[in-house]
């Protein structure tokens, strides 16, 4: 295992505050007590045009991240280079936390899906690796 990266066992679904009434529900994320990790950029997709649309598809060195489902489902991969796990997200007020070293699979897309994730550093192209086999070959160094 390469000391640099995560593993599998790091990642996993965590629960956020709901608070519902009879207007409606609202989730709220505070810095340093939801997301284990300081906020630097969110992006989300959207539009995904039909069910076998397929995003992500490459593994990250370091970024951390929380996968949020803010509208509609999809499913997410991990892989550690070793184990892959398919997590279900289809909740606002539910993410799933990937640690450093993941290559990720998103798919499976509802109808109006939003996949947003919070991330805990600036776009860096450095920081992908695009190829499945290259990223076996940098967390198994
Ligand atoms: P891409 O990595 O293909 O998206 P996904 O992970 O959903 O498959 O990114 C699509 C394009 O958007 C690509 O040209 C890089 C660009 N991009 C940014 O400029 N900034 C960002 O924060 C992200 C995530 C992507």
């Amino acid at each position: 295992m390469n000391t640099k990266t995560g593993n599998l066992t790091q990642c996993g679904i965590v629960e956020f505050p709901k608070v519902s009434d009879d207007r409606g529900s609202l989730t709220f994320l505070e810095a340093g007590h939801h997301i284990p990790f300081e906020i630097k950029r969110v992006y989300y997709s959207y539009d995904i045009p039909d069910v076998d649309s397929v995003r992500g598809a490459h593994g990250h060195k370091k970024l951390e991240q929380v996968i949020i489902a803010m509208s509609g489902s999809f499913s997410v991969t991990l892989s550690d280079g070793f184990c892959e796990k398919t997590f279900h997200l289809n909740r606002a007020w539910r993410g799933l936390y990937v640690a450093p070293g993941m290559w990720r699979l998103v798919e499976n897309f509802s109808s109006g899906a939003v996949c947003m994730v919070l991330a805990s550093a600036l776009y860096n192209p450095d920081d992908y690796i695009r190829d499945y086999d290259a990223f076996c070959q940098y967390v198994r160094a």
